[in-house]
């Protein structure tokens, strides 16, 4: 087992540290097991002068899977887009291929108490947000800030499918349907614009290669209603980055933390990226506070879909349901009677259950 730790910035260190020790401990002290760590975002800055090192990305290119902590600083979006660390990992994904992001959504039934929602609305919740993550809005062309004939400056970006972008991840979102309860819900904005009308329709084509599975669309305003009011009625939705981008924050609100939301995103040779979903969370970095669960999880989900050893992911999930079982809770999930950990703490745990 090959693979690249890219732990970055913030709090994406001290979390990666800890999905490593809990590596360690469900593969054992025999496994040949392969860790190459490189820098990424500020730490790739100050490593080599670029917050993508070519050094790291053929790092990240030689391994089987990536395993990426979090990238960015403070102010980040003042920076161009060249030399701004949170935009390393947008460069990686695109240097890789990697266009299925899968963001699950599921609550333990140890944190319904944390979700900021009702129980009745909340338990029991398991939807996959599938979304696609190299094209869109966030890298088509032209874009950029120009200014008018009038003098006032303009800011412009282009939201950009192909029919062939469109039918991959649609590909992807009836596969992955038909391993779980076999629905796929389409988000869209197909009413207003003309990217999410062709969306719609190849959608709809490629549905038909996959009778077995119910197909639904929504308009992403909806979506984002449905999504606080009736959740559990989803099982798989896919949508593009943007709205992704979204819509799997506002569904981390419903399982009590996005320091609990693992991800992967996949390229279609099955190399995969898996991270947290959250960022560097500069608030609390360097400080022992972060919830290393989501990456642990999201090396659980590297084990299930880069290295397929799904017993070795589900010891993974089991451990973590039994530190919370236990108590045991970092201070974005604490509840009232719980034993409140640090980051390194947390990560023990987990590895010793
Ligand atoms: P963030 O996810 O870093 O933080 C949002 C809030 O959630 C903060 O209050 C933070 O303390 C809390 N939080 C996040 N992860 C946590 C954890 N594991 N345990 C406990 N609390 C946690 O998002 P924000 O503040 O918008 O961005 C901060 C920086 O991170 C920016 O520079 C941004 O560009 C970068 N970023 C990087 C991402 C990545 O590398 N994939 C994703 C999102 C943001
Ligand atoms: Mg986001």
């Amino acid at each position: 087992m090959k693979i690249a730790v890219l732990p970055g910035d913030g709090i994406g260190k001290e979390v990666t540290t800890e999905a490593v020790k809990v590596l360690r401990a469900v593969l054992g002290q025999d496994a040949a097991l392969e860790l190459i760590e490189a820098p990424i975002g500020a730490a790739g800055i100050e490593a080599a002068g670029d917050p993508l090192p070519p050094a790291t990305t053929e790092i990240a290119r030689a391994a089987d899977a990536i395993l990426f902590g979090a990238a960015g600083v403070p102010g980040d979006e003042t920076i161009p887009y060249a030399m701004r660390p949170g935009a390393s990992l947008l460069r990686l994904r695109k240097e890789l291929g990697l266009f299925a992001n899968f963001r699950p959504a599921f609550l333990f039934p140890e944190l319904v108490g944390a979700s900021s929602l009702k129980p009745e609305i909340v338990e029991g919740l398991d939807l996959m947000i599938l979304r696609e993550l190299t094209g869109d809005i966030y890298f088509g062309e032209p874009r950029g800030i120009h200014t008018l004939p009038s003098g006032e400056r303009e800011g412009y970006n282009t939201m950009r499918y192909s029919e062939s972008e469109i039918e991959r991840i649609a590909h992807v979102a009836f596969r992955t349907a038909r391993q779980r309860r076999r629905k796929v819900c389409s988000v869209d904005k197909a009413n207003v614009l003309e990217t999410m009308q062709l969306w719609r329709e190849v959608v709809t084509r490629v549905s038909r290669e996959y009778p077995d599975v119910e197909l639904t669309h929504l308009f992403v305003d909806a979506a984002a209603m449905m999504l606080m009011r009736a959740p559990k009625q989803f099982d798989v939705m896919v949508t593009g980055n943007i709205f992704g981008d979204i819509l799997s924050d506002a569904a981390a609100m419903l399982t009590g933390s996005i320091g609990m939301l693992p991800s992967a995103s996949l390229a279609l040779d099955q190399k995969g990226l898996y991270e947290p979903v959250h960022g560097t969370a500069p608030d609390i970095a360097g400080r022992n506070l972060a919830n290393p669960i989501a990456s642990i999880l999201s090396m659980g989900m590297m084990l299930r879909y880069s290295f397929n050893q799904p017993g070795n992911a589900d010891r993974v999930e089991r451990a973590v349901r039994k530190v919370l079982a236990d108590g045991y809770r970092t201070g974005d999930i604490a509840q009232p009677g719980c034993k409140q950990v640090g980051t390194s703490e947390m990560g023990d745990a987990v590895a010793a259950a």
